[in-house]
């Protein structure tokens, strides 16, 4: 099994859906030099899915990048709902703001630029949760504080999903020291250690190779 199936068969996944809308978006990521490290359109729908089935209003999304998979989550809620995205680079936060527009949702987010842990805290110190459902996806080292602030910013029943947990698998290489993998490794400790997390991982590959989605429910 190659990286080249798994990209088909990815594309395949979501042939008969075309979105020119989120084709734009990755298009004008692209033109502005942005990292191709958005999630992939069917991890995007897979997003949009769960935040659909829980019902979500409220979303807090750690990690912007152009917002791709902000779109896809502001997409899956009623009008009267909000995505709330944080994001350190304000060169990666105006092509997002660009995108937001583009693509119609505005008014469904609100982005913060800064490092995350201090958009957090004025987050908690706002009152600003509970969230709904709560997406972690940027720099992997802070994954644990990431996790901590999603659990201070929750409610009973919030879903919480943190990206990039499987790295190629090196998560159980546990020679590696790279701090992206012991981030992965941070995510699992976490949501075992913490008593009102229930959590699994699901593993994928696809178009962007071969990771995971680590999925947690608050009680
Ligand atoms: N969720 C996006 C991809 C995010 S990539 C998508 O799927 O479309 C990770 C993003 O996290 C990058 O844009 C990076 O600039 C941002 N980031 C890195 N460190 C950060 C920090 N300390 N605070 C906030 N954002 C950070
Ligand atoms: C990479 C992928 C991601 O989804 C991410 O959030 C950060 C980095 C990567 O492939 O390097
Ligand atoms: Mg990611």
């Amino acid at each position: 099994m190659s990286r080249r199936i798994w990209a088909s068969v990815d594309g395949y996944i979501v042939e008969a859906e075309a979105d020119p809308a989120l084709d734009a978006v990755l298009a004008a990521n692209h033109d502005h030099g942005l990292p191709p490290i958005d999630v992939s359109p069917a991890q995007g729908k897979l997003l949009s899915l769960l935040a659909r089935m829980q019902g979500a209003k409220k979303v807090l999304e750690i990690g912007t990048l152009g917002g791709y998979s902000t779109i896809w989550m502001a997409r899956a809620l009623p009008v009267d709902g909000k995505v709330v995205t944080l994001e350190l680079d304000p060169h990666h936060a105006s092509v997002a703001r660009s995108n937001f527009e583009r693509a119609g949702v505005s008014d469904r987010v609100e982005l913060r630029v800064g490092p995350a842990l201090q958009s957090l805290a004025a987050l908690g110190a706002e009152n600003a949760g509970p969230f709904d459902f709560i997406f972690i996806d940027a720099d992997k080292p802070n994954n644990q504080h990431y996790l901590s602030w999603a659990m201070r910013l929750s409610r009973p029943g919030t879903v919480i999903v943190c990206d990039n947990v499987i790295r190629d698998g090196a998560v159980v290489n546990e020679d590696g020291r790279d701090a992206n993998v012991e981030g992965a490794r941070a995510a699992f400790s976490f949501i075992g250690s913490d008593k009102r997390l229930q959590g699994t991982a699901i593993q994928t590959v696809g178009a962007k190779g071969y990771d995971g989605f680590a999925i947690a429910i608050v009680s």
